[in-house]
């Protein structure tokens, strides 16, 4: 039927069919991807198309069709036809383009249908219904130490035998424009097949391929879960009876046909994702289910060490509590050769701390989940909705959950830091090779694109809000997950290949998918350490006596030097924050007992505006061996007494877990 409809404007003008394995170019990319989202969009005109056909055709249902026809064709939207924008049309579905039949056909047992309040609570009238658990952040809870935790605010000093409230399903209005959207946004076959080749190409092509297809993916899966997500004051849950819903709706014209539509999107959606992210089945059942038990699963610290950090852990994790932070924190970690038990038992010593083993949440076949690129996946693996991941080797002068109230995460849901002002690169043709248009103002405002330097962000700590972020950070996943390695000999250009292992990955994976809700941390960086020796003052010229008339030259100005590995962050008020690199002065000292800790007297803040003519300039930052870093600046500050008290603490700590000098 569809196949005889004119081909509306222009939508399905396309580029020849790809063949299999071949190389694409530059151009016939830009013209493919053009090609994907015209497709989208014309799925849509042909949903509309098809509608007005049926109008016409089909006595029965043309009254319903037309009225929701015309409820569309009423609300174009400015990108109803395909334009550069990848961004998939959203059309606004007026209320009234719902057959208005009579509300109770579709009632389930116990759901209340309040066409417009559909989330809004009725009294429950049952006395012992009680659902099956679906929300498994509860579990995460550690039991018996209700000092740390989560716990929703109403929820003080209840007795725990109390039944669950009931989450009303939504009510028929809220259904229809769900259904109606994901019947809006079915692609048909030849979309279909689009959209399912396999991703070819390696590099920057294929990045920007995926960042494509992920694009789509998140705009088709966000519709579907609008259709199946059920989210109530307690939890969400996963409803999968929609078939059975459609059945039991008398008001629906062509079940049959509604219901094959249904299928239709079902299928392509499973495999579109099985596709991108297929790494998390089969623990999780889908995506929809990582995504759902995670939506009241609070805050939380997530860390992650093997036997070689575990002394970190056992110096940061009581420093952040004596900083009087309370938050659950999850240790991450991969299989029994990675944390040993004995230091998970001791781990799981301090309250409100719990030890995860991730390796058997991801399949990892044909590569490996390992090191660093680990990262993404414990965040997302975590059962906290709102996460703090902390490297093992940053610690923290303030309670780090004050962030999670930090104005610009809370606007956002993810906060990065920024990493040094160190080696300038411009990067911006090589950005706009691989980010997908249209280039935000957030990329245009990264230093890789201003070519301040080729480094900007530091991963060290990442809060992120993974429910609002989903998608973007699926994409985070694979990046560092089968996307992450070349192999030079089947001439494989990967993800670490193009950027400095995980770092970049964050924002680039955000922007990628098209998800520009992100902040980087207004505060600048710096250093802390001893202070260098400054050159002497020059004497004997000094000392001469001026000649008749001559003023003194003015001083030189001063100029002052640290060499640390500690990258220093500063807060929004230039007072320190947090630092990553540890706490020695050489953490590559292989014998323990040389091992010592820093000297920490001095912090210096870079110039976040370095230019040639300043102290330092340009070339502020010098790298050294064994990732020692020195700045240079002209101002420099001392840590106050309660700034040492901190630092003093932490050194304890550390000194008592054994990470440095004689220990235990
Ligand atoms: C790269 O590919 C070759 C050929 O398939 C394989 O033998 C080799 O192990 C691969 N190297 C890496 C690092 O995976
Ligand atoms: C240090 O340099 C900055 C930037 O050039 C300047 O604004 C500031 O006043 C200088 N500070 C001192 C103490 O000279």
């Amino acid at each position: 039927m569809k196949g005889k409809m004119a081909k509306p404007l222009s939508l399905f003008s396309s580029p020849p069919p790809p063949k299999e394995g071949r190389y694409h170019s530059q151009q016939y990319m830009e013209k493919r991807k053009n090609f994907i989202f015209k497709l989208i969009a014309g799925a849509l005109a042909l949903a509309l198309t098809y509608a007005l056909y049926i109008s016409t055709t089909d006595p029965k249902t043309a009254s319903r069709h037309t009225e929701r026809a015309k409820a569309l064709l009423g609300k174009p939207g400015p990108n109803a036809i395909a334009t550069a924008d990848p961004v998939i049309p959203a059309v606004t579905v007026k209320s009234d383009s719902v057959a208005p039949k009579s509300a109770g056909q579709v009632e389930a047992p116990h759901v209340d249908v309040e066409e417009e309040h559909i989330l809004v609570q009725k009294p429950k009238q049952t006395t012992t219904y009680e659902k099956p658990k679906v929300d498994v952040a509860d579990d995460s809870k550690p039991a018996g130490k209700a000092k740390y935790g989560n716990k929703p605010k109403d929820e003080e000093g209840e007795a725990p035998s109390k039944p669950r409230k009931q989450v009303p399903k939504p009510g028929k209005a809220e259904f229809k424009k769900a259904l109606d959207r994901v019947f809006e946004l079915l692609p048909d076959e030849m979309h279909v097949r689009e959209l399912l080749r396999p991703i070819d190409g390696t590099g920057k092509e294929k990045l920007r391929e995926t960042g494509l297809r992920a694009r789509a993916f998140k705009t088709f899966f966000e519709a579907w879960e609008k259709l199946h997500l059920v989210m109530g004051d307690d939890e969400a849950y996963v409803r999968d009876d929609i078939v059975q819903e459609l059945r039991r709706d008398k008001s629906i014209e062509n079940i049959a046909q509604t219901i094959h539509q249904y299928e239709a999107y079902r299928g392509f959606l499973q495999r579109l994702a099985t596709l991108l992210f297929p790494y998390f089945s089969p623990y999780f059942a889908d995506h929809m289910s990582l995504h759902a038990q995670m939506y009241k699963g609070g805050r939380g610290i997530v860390l992650s060490a093997g036997d070689g950090q575990a002394p970190f852990l056992l110096t940061s994790i009581p420093s952040f509590r004596k900083l009087g932070c309370n938050l659950p924190i999850e240790i991450m970690y991969l299989g029994d050769s990675d944390l040993s038990e004995d230091y998970r038992a001791e781990l799981e010593q301090f309250e409100g701390v719990v030890t995860r083993d991730i390796s058997a949440m991801v399949s990892d076949d044909g590569w490996r989940l390992a090191g660093w690129a680990a990262k993404p996946f414990a965040m997302l693996l975590s059962s906290f909705r709102e996460v703090m991941f902390i490297d093992a080797d940053s610690l923290f002068f303030k309670n780090p959950e004050l962030l999670f109230e930090d104005e610009e995460y809370k606007k956002h849901g993810a906060l990065f830091f920024k990493d040094r002002i160190i080696m300038p690169e411009n990067k911006k043709r090589w950005l706009q090779q691989i980010i997908p248009k249209p280039i935000s103002k957030n990329v245009r405002q990264t230093r890789l694109w201003t070519g301040e330097s080729g480094h900007q962000q530091e991963s060290g700590v990442v809060v992120v809000d993974k429910w609002r972020h989903f998608v973007a950070m699926m994409m985070v996943t694979r990046m560092n997950g089968p996307d992450r390695d070349g192999n030079e000999s089947k001439g494989i250009v990967g993800v670490y290949d193009l950027v400095y292992g995980d770092k970049e990955t964050f924002w680039m994976g955000w922007e990628l998918v098209g998800d520009t809700e992100y902040a980087f941390h207004s505060g600048d960086a710096g250093i802390m350490g001893e202070l260098k020796q400054q050159d002497p003052k020059p004497t004997e010229s000094a000392a001469a006596p001026l000649p008749e008339g001559e003023t003194p030259p003015p001083p030189p100005p001063e100029k002052f030097t640290i060499c640390a590995p500690q990258l220093l962050h500063l807060d929004r008020d230039g007072k320190p924050l947090w630092f990553n690199g540890w706490i020695l002065n050489n953490k590559f000292e292989e014998k323990k007992k040389q091992r010592k800790a820093n000297n920490f007297e001095f912090y210096l803040r870079e110039n976040p505006k370095p230019d040639p003519d300043t102290i330092g300039g340009q070339d502020q930052w010098q790298l050294q061996e064994n990732n020692i870093c020195c700045l240079t600046t002209n101002e420099s500050a001392q840590f106050t007494t309660e700034e040492k008290a901190t630092l003093a603490m932490i050194l304890d700590f550390a000194y008592k877990a054994g990470a440095y000098g004689k220990g235990k």
